[in-house]
């Protein structure tokens, strides 16, 4: 939105602890972000009931502990707004009112819709909550018009639905009355035959989002010699829905795939028990790298080995500089340092990494109340935010009553 700073959200679902997988793949970027925008991170409860509404326990239990490692990881409650979804009811209000007009059918071609279902087959997907995640996404998303939304690659689906919901909604409520009038009186000055492209195409891109059709729009609109400058405008705001914007268009921001590997060199993930905890005991952090695997061309201390093929290499990328790398590739390629060895850079930076981290930690532990202080300001600040856009959205949608 014009005058006013850019807004950040993101979401995190509480199932389980933070490990270094969330703390290089996510709040590194957050702390990046909370520096540059005014941003919201919440705790996204209702999105973690979609997947997990036969065990609810875990995601109670996680709730503090995910927010205590945020605020260890050092995200600043004096620069971003960090609040629980399920206590901003506005998310779901506003979830309800997007549903009135998103298509079934943008749903269910949603890529994670699919998959999820079946990489999770143990679990019975075939619900509304499920299907509507990603829509309820959208309205977290809408709620505080955030423009920029960091997200991983498998996200990346989410935020393009939530553009094409925003469109959608700006074309069906944001019109201003007389901006149609005047859009389609020139229209009918393009011609019987290009005034009818003109609405077919621009049909099929505020509808379905066709990027060819608004492409083909606009060429068409180029070559269209007599036409005033006025209606040249008008037409071509027309085609992206025109009128006013109450919801904008928000864009993702890629957050880089993970680099943080984990212990097996696969990806650090609580599924594969390849994960090193944020506040995981010293010595049990130092029991786990110093048995992690290595390059199992290293069989015996005098076997040479190949860093590329070692999880600990994949560290090294993490923690140490040129000088450290150059050691290791040099003394295991010559069979010149012993496995352990090299591990020991790796480990003294985890644990130092590790250290602040986890003082903090127990500091908001033992410090509930301020814990809960944080979240529930933070709630109250992101229900005006998000209650702002609600007074707008009911208005344009019909629902603006004064009692
Ligand atoms: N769906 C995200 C996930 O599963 C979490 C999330 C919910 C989110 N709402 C969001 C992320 C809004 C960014 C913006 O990881
Ligand atoms: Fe891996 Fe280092 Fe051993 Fe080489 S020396 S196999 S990089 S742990």
């Amino acid at each position: 939105m014009p005058g006013r700073a850019p807004r950040v959200l993101s979401g995190m679902r509480p199932t389980g602890k933070l490990h270094l997988g969330h703390y290089h793949g996510v709040l590194r970027n957050w702390l990046k972000l909370q520096s540059e925008y005014e941003c919201f991170f919440f705790v996204a409860d209702w999105h973690a009931l979609t997947t997990h509404y036969e065990s609810p326990q875990v995601i109670g239990e996680s709730v503090w502990d995910m927010v205590i490692d945020w605020l260890a990881a050092g995200v600043d409650p004096a620069s971003a707004t960090i609040f629980i979804q399920s206590r901003v009811p506005e998310h779901a209000e506003l979830h309800v009112l997007l549903s009135m007009f998103t298509p079934l059918s943008w749903l269910e071609r949603v890529p994670s819709y699919k998959d999820q279902q079946e990489q999770l087959r143990d679990k019975d997907l075939a619900t509304y909550g499920f299907l509507g995640y990603p829509l309820l996404q959208s309205a977290d998303i809408l709620a505080y018009r955030a423009s920029r939304v960091p997200v991983g690659e498998d996200q990346v689906a989410h935020v393009e639905l939530t553009r094409e919901v925003a469109r959608r909604f700006n074309h069906l409520y944001g019109r201003e009355p007389d901006y149609e009038q005047l859009a389609e009186a020139a229209i009918k000055k393009l011609g019987k035959k290009n005034g009818k492209l003109y609405r077919d195409l621009r049909q099929a891109y505020l509808e379905q989002g066709d990027k060819e059709a608004l492409a083909t729009a606009r060429a068409m609109l180029d070559r269209q010699k007599n036409m005033t400058l006025g209606d040249r405008e008008r037409l071509f705001g027309y085609l992206e829905g025109g009128g006013r914007i109450i919801l904008p268009e928000p864009e993702a921001l890629l957050t880089p795939t993970a680099k943080m590997p984990g212990l097996d060199g696969r990806k650090m993930s609580k599924s594969y028990d390849n994960t090193i905890s944020l506040r995981e005991e010293p010595a049990v952090v130092e029991h786990k790298l110093r048995t992690m695997p290595t390059d199992p061309a290293r069989v015996r201390r005098t076997d040479p080995g190949t860093p590329e093929k070692c999880p600990v290499w994949a560290f090294h990328q993490v923690y140490s500089n040129d000088e450290v790398h150059q050691w290791v590739q040099k003394g295991c390629r010559s069979a010149g340092i012993g496995c352990i060895e090299c591990k020991q850079p790796v480990i003294e930076a985890v644990l130092a990494e590790l250290k602040p981290i986890q003082e903090r930690a127990a500091e908001f532990a033992r410090d509930t109340i301020t814990v809960k202080n944080i979240v529930s300001d933070g709630c109250q600040r992101a229900r005006e935010a998000a209650g702002e856009t609600l007074a707008e959205v009911r208005q344009a949608m019909g629902l603006g009553y004064a009692l």
